[in-house]
């Protein structure tokens, strides 16, 4: 008989999507396997901009202080530039990341995470550890196989690469985190939408010290653009130099020219890449590859990412571009949303039917991670063209320089044009509005007020038009890929706000995100709904048999709101209630207790109808 492995679930893929669904499985004290065809983590760094979407999942198992201690610090993500070379002329730069000085409290007052820079190669290995120490094994150089499904689980065909042997892991459910080239989502026969993407890129790993050059050119991102080499060769017509390690080590992104084929016959040489390398440094910098990896850009996004017992995501589901950092940001809110579910209906505290809203809540959010990753790379063309890189000739191509620095109507024109183009790559390096602005509905989401209260958001492709709770900004007025505006509309992030711990001033303040989440449901009230809410969350939870946290914010009560924060965003009355479930999304709001009848049996009732239907609990 074929050895077998029993265990609660099988992942296939140890990236930053299976590596961290580990870590949130674990966290419900749920063990695992994970299945990886390699002997090691990314040895290459790939994403690096780590949002605050994903550190605050990530913080929910203490791992965002950990990765922002491993992280380049300062302001090393501050600016985004384009010039002719590292050393050369500079023709724009672009405040990012949250450091422009008109935004900093934009984010400030998003999270209490920050955005941090941190490389593929320095994330996985954490996840992963963290994984190994939380009840998950790591099974590399194993490849994954097939899969029979039954009724009570799934059966995991695996192989040892090193030995050839075959053995079987069996579990409740299977995850394919198995990354672009996806074999189970391919076998699963997942719908896909695709658009035109964008051909062909070069990714060139570089060793060279610009630490000399850095000073006065201050970031993260550079984009060499040459109007003025009389004979760029197409495979590298311009390119992203992009840090990895400060600042010796650094990612050339080379893209070629239109219409570029790549011939077998007439390879690329590592002295071509060396010396277009050479060329965009600028200077006499030594400089050696490291490594070239070739990749295409991609705009592919799953219409389902399940079936049965079988589970996808990250880039087995959605397939994209680097533009905006979406990457691993987006596999780690797949698995945050997808683990507390796995591990209620695991745990017997919600019904299967729960695991269904995985893919109604995360599908349309990957359509429009894939469609903005993409629309952010097409905007960068209008930067291309008001410098003419692509011009035909050099001639041409100078003619555009000099008219740029034309007193003239027509280097005026030049002028406006480039600086429209580089303001409106803000939507890239300053997209707080979609990293956070995800709206979820499904039946995990109450989303209708029991009190009638209307909601009316515009929800297109998993995100919101700003529009903030108290109605004083209406849709439309704020540009829903710049501007996060936090609500406690149901399937809505959950605010974070700073709130004082207790009626005696403490020196430690506690974000609403804190004391959220952790595996539990929570539950905000105010003044005069504290007793009712806090035992209605008792009696409940000792009915469906899982803790429901409850809190209640204002003068002399568990947290007091210091900035008056809370009493802006919150959209209820004293007496009303928030829950959040354990992903920190709102499930569900109450306006107020009525005036008349028993408060607590109201609360009660209202509270146990919520959390059974979210829960799919018959
Ligand atoms: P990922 O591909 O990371 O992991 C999937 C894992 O599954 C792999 O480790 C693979 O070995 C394993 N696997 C697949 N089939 C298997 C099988 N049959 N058996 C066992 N294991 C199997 N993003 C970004 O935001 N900025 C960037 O600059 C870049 N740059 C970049 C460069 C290159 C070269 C690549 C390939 C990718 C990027 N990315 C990127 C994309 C980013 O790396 C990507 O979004 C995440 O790695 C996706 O994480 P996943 O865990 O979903 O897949």
């Amino acid at each position: 008989p074929v050895p077998t492995i029993e265990t609660d679930v099988v992942i296939v893929g140890g990236g930053p999507a299976g590596a961290s669904l580990a870590c949130f499985l674990a966290s419900h004290g749920i063990k695992g396997i994970i299945i990886e065809q390699h002997s090691t983590s990314a040895d290459t760094p790939r994403a690096h901009i780590t949002n605050m979407a994903a550190q605050e999942c990530l913080r929910d198992v203490g791992l965002d202080a950990v990765l922002e201690n491993l992280s380049t610090k300062g302001d090393c993500m501050k600016h985004t530039r384009w010039c002719a070379s590292m050393a050369g002329r500079e023709f724009a730069r672009i405040y990012s990341w949250g450091n422009d000085p008109s935004r900093v409290g934009d984010y400030e007052r998003a999270s209490p995470c920050r955005p941090v820079d941190l490389p593929q190669t320095l994330l996985e290995p954490e996840l992963v550890r963290h994984a190994a120490l939380h009840g998950f094994q790591m099974r590399w150089d194993t490849e994954y196989v097939s899969f029979a499904e039954s009724p009570s689980g799934v059966a995991v065909a695996v192989r040892d690469k090193l030995t050839k042997a075959e053995y079987v892991a069996r579990g409740k459910y299977l995850f394919g985190a198995d990354g672009a080239r996806s074999p189970l989502a391919a076998q699963l026969s997942l719908p896909f939408s695709r658009g035109p993407g964008g051909g062909l890129a070069f990714n060139v790993l570089v060793k060279a010290d610009l630490s000399h050059l850095i000073k006065t050119r201050m970031g993260n991102l550079h984009w060499i653009m040459q109007p003025l080499h009389d004979n760029p060769p197409d495979f590298a017509a311009m390119s992203i130099v992009r840090m990895v390690k400060p600042w010796h080590e650094w990612m050339f992104i080379f893209f070629p020219a239109p219409g570029y084929v790549m011939e077998k016959e007439n390879p690329i040489t590592t002295e071509m890449y060396l010396e277009r390398v050479r060329e965009m440094i600028g200077d006499d910098t030594p400089a050696e590859i490291l490594k070239v990896n070739p990749w295409t850009i991609n705009e592919t996004v799953a219409d389902v990412y399940s079936k049965g017992r079988v589970f996808c995501l990250g880039d087995a589901v959605h397939r994209h571009p680097p533009f905006n950092g979406l990457g691993s940001n987006t596999c780690i809110q797949d698995a945050f949303n997808l683990a507390w579910k796995v591990a209620y209906v695991l745990k017997g505290k919600a019904g299967p039917d729960l695991l269904d809203t995985y893919s109604v809540e995360r599908a349309p959010v990957g359509k429009s991670i894939v469609q903005r990753a993409n629309d952010g790379f097409r905007d960068h063309s209008h930067v291309w063209d008001a410098l003419g890189i692509f011009l035909p000739s050099l001639s041409e191509r100078q003619s555009v320089i000099a008219e740029l620095e034309a007193s003239s109507p027509a280097g005026r024109e030049r002028r406006a044009k480039l600086q429209a183009a580089v303001e409106q790559t803000a939507h890239e390096f300053h997209g707080l509005g979609v990293e956070m602005n995800q709206c979820y509905v499904s039946s995990a989401i109450a989303s209708q007020d029991s009190d009638g209260m209307k909601d009316g958001e515009n929800v297109v492709n998993g995100t919101v038009a700003p529009k903030s709770n108290d109605g004083n900004s209406g849709e439309g007025d704020a540009d829903p890929i710049l501007t996060h505006v936090p609500s406690t509309i149901p399937g809505r992030r959950l605010p974070h706000v700073w709130l004082n711990a207790g009626p005696i001033p403490s020196s430690e303040l506690v974000s609403t995100i804190d004391l959220a989440g952790r595996g539990a449901f929570s539950l905000f009230t105010g003044l005069g709904g504290s007793a009712a809410w806090k035992a209605a969350a008792k009696h409940v939870g000792d009915a469906l048999g899982l803790p429901i946290r409850a809190y209640s914010i204002g003068f002399g009560e568990d947290f007091e709101d210091c900035y008056f924060d809370w009493s802006r965003v919150c959209g209820i009355e004293d007496s009303g209630c928030i829950l959040a479930r354990p992903d920190r999304f709102v499930a569900w709001r109450v306006n107020d207790i009525p005036s008349t009848g028993d408060a607590e049996k109201w609360a009660s009732d209202q509270l146990q109808k919520t959390m059974r239907g979210i829960l799919s609990r018959k």
